[in-house]
């Protein structure tokens, strides 16, 4: 089964509240929450403050990607502020003790590989996390062109025996999602093509029965 994690990177940075609730009233199974600091990425976005105002308003899955430097100093911030999933990537320095710390909080963990970053940075870890996140646009910022050849990472992962959630991150929309699918990815974030979408609801079911 297909999940759904709209990204509010692109939301209107004016009605958050109201994009949350379009895609909780769509039945998205997550909210895809992307934290940039200027500098593991040319853009600046989100801090655990609007997630905890959007935990408290919206009662849902917050899968919280960190395009961070330094993630291991932000893990007790977002998992106070009410992160579910946090996700951090396999490209800074000891990215594993953000692994363990965000285990310690309860919460799933999740790695994710910029598109160049191949599987073999992060084999041996695969039994210690729940979640791996395949960029398919290189990060920091929404509305890019899905890099296809991505899609050979997540049959890699599969053909390893990875059976957690494999998400797919950047550039998806309803033309490629399928592709995505048949390569064994199972959580798709879309931003510029949920929050464009002329019905989103339906959007979202259309991608359900993918
Ligand atoms: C980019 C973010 C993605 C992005 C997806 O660094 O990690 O989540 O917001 O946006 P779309 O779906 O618009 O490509
Ligand atoms: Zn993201």
């Amino acid at each position: 089964m297909i999940k759904l994690s709209p990204s509010i990177l692109a939301a209107d940075p004016l009605r958050l509240a109201q994009a949350a609730k379009l895609a909780l009233d769509a039945k998205c199974d997550e909210l895809h929450f992307d934290v940039m600091d200027g500098h593991f990425v040319p853009n600046l976005s989100f801090g655990p403050h609007t997630l905890k105002a959007m935990k408290q308003a919206f009662d849902t899955v917050y899968d919280v990607h960190l395009m961070l430097d330094n993630p291991e100093c932000f893990i007790d911030s977002f998992a106070d502020a009410g992160a579910d999933i946090i996700t951090v990537h396999a490209e800074v320095n000891e990215f594993l003790k953000s692994v363990e710390k965000i285990k310690a909080h309860q919460l799933q963990a999740g790695i994710a590989l910029k598109p160049k970053t191949p599987v073999s940075v992060i084999r041996t870890y695969l039994g210690l996390i729940d979640r791996v996140l395949l960029m398919t646009v290189e990060p920091g910022f929404g509305g890019q062109k899905l890099i296809p050849s991505v899609l050979d990472k997540a049959k890699e992962l599969r053909s390893l025996g990875f059976d957690g959630d494999i998400e797919a991150d950047g550039g998806i929309n309803g033309q490629n999602a399928h592709i995505l699918a048949e390569a064994g990815i199972n959580v798709l974030v879309m931003g510029t093509a949920f929050f464009g979408a002329d019905d989103p609801t339906g959007f979202a079911q259309k991608v359900h029965l993918i």
